[in-house]
């Protein structure tokens, strides 16, 4: 990725970078300064949902931070927002040897902050964009170090395409995230059923914190070894009935993790549970679908192409359901050519 210059103007780069749903989760954090987590997690990366970001280096002043709401224009970002991409900021510029003041803008085609991954996204673009930038090529592990620098270890795994795995690390450099498989290995749908688009009140950052007060944190640990195995091999042969349970109970535990941390989170609503529901009687119809969930209300129904329009049907009429996106597996971050700025 490099830098385009306009005549008269300030370099700027732009990237964009993949959303990803955790089949085992990252929940609980071993190292919070290197952002390391207690256990290894594996995820599938994203097509639709995405987030695109151009990055501007300005000549003075105190540096800007824009967002784009879908369907709006470009404003500036929430304090704590602006102040996430401040510090990334801060450990990219800090690792490349070159100073600020920057201008940023970013923009998700999904709800941002709503438990479907957006800080993932939202930061391997940044720190795609920055390389960018700065003009440094870098191999998806390194970027995969890069995005995690955030703080937001999901964002390792957005730094691939495909079926990832993001290790638990040793130390600030190990800790990048691996590719299991490619995204033509396996076609899987994710269709997220949003019942609430309104960025979650408790962040995955407090979620982390409180997950080790929970009673239930250290037998969820004693089980992923197994789960690991299942979810690797699962994708190995392609086999949805392996992967689907592992999912759900791993989904399941995280919540349960933050429903009994002190203090207790809950980030499920009354419509989660009614699409839970409606997962299960999809499937004693005989509908290979299953449920994940992240840090959020809303539902990520995972199944392959023959379930799809069975499965949107079902649930994208259901009431208590605003919108459904269709999403897939995808590719990894890549550069963008147009930029927001
Ligand atoms: O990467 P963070 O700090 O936003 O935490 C992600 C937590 C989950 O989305 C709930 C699980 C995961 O592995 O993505």
């Amino acid at each position: 990725m490099t830098a385009s210059v306009r005549a008269g103007a300030l370099p700027r780069a732009s990237a964009q970078a993949p959303a990803n749903i955790a089949f085992i989760k990252y929940w609980g954090t071993r190292d919070s300064e290197a952002t390391l987590p207690y256990n290894p997690s594996i995820s599938m990366t994203l097509s639709h949902c995405v987030s695109r970001c151009t990055i501007e280096r300005l000549g003075g002043g105190p540096g800007e931070v824009l967002f784009r709401p879908p369907g709006s224009v470009l404003a500036p970002a929430a304090p704590g927002f602006a102040e996430g991409v401040r510090r990334h900021l801060s450990a990219l510029a800090s690792w490349a040897g070159v100073e600020g003041p920057f201008r940023v803008a970013t923009e998700n085609t999904f709800p941002t902050g709503a438990g479907i991954a957006s800080s993932a996204s939202g930061f391997a673009a940044l720190a795609a964009a920055f390389c960018g930038l700065v003009d440094r090529q870098v191999t998806p592990r390194e970027l995969s170090v890069l995005a995690r620098a955030s703080g937001s270890g999901s964002a390792a795994r957005s730094a691939f395409g495909g079926y990832v795995e993001w290790p638990e690390g040793e130390g600030k450099e190990e800790g990048y995230a691996v590719c299991l498989a490619a995204e033509g290995h396996w076609e899987i749908h994710d269709l997220v059923a949003v019942v609430d688009d309104s960025p979650k009140g408790v962040s995955s950052r407090q979620g982390h914190e409180a997950a080790l007060s929970s009673p239930y944190f250290q037998p969820r640990l004693e089980l992923l070894a197994e789960r690991l195995a299942v979810v690797r091999r699962a994708i190995e042969r392609r086999s949805l009935a392996d992967l689907g349970p592992v999912i759900e109970e791993e989904a399941i535990d995280l919540h349960l993790i933050a429903m009994s941390s002190r203090p207790a989170i809950f980030y499920w609503r009354p419509a989660t549970l009614a699409v839970l529901a409606a997962v299960r009687d999809l499937r004693a119809e005989g509908t290979a679908v299953w449920a994940t969930i992240d840090a959020g209300p809303n539902v990520h129904l995972i199944c392959e192409s023959a379930e799809v329009e069975r499965v949107a049907a079902a649930v994208g009429s259901m009431p208590e359901v605003s919108r459904l996106i269709r999403d897939r597996v995808g590719a990894g971050p890549c550069p963008l050519e147009e930029h927001l700025i």
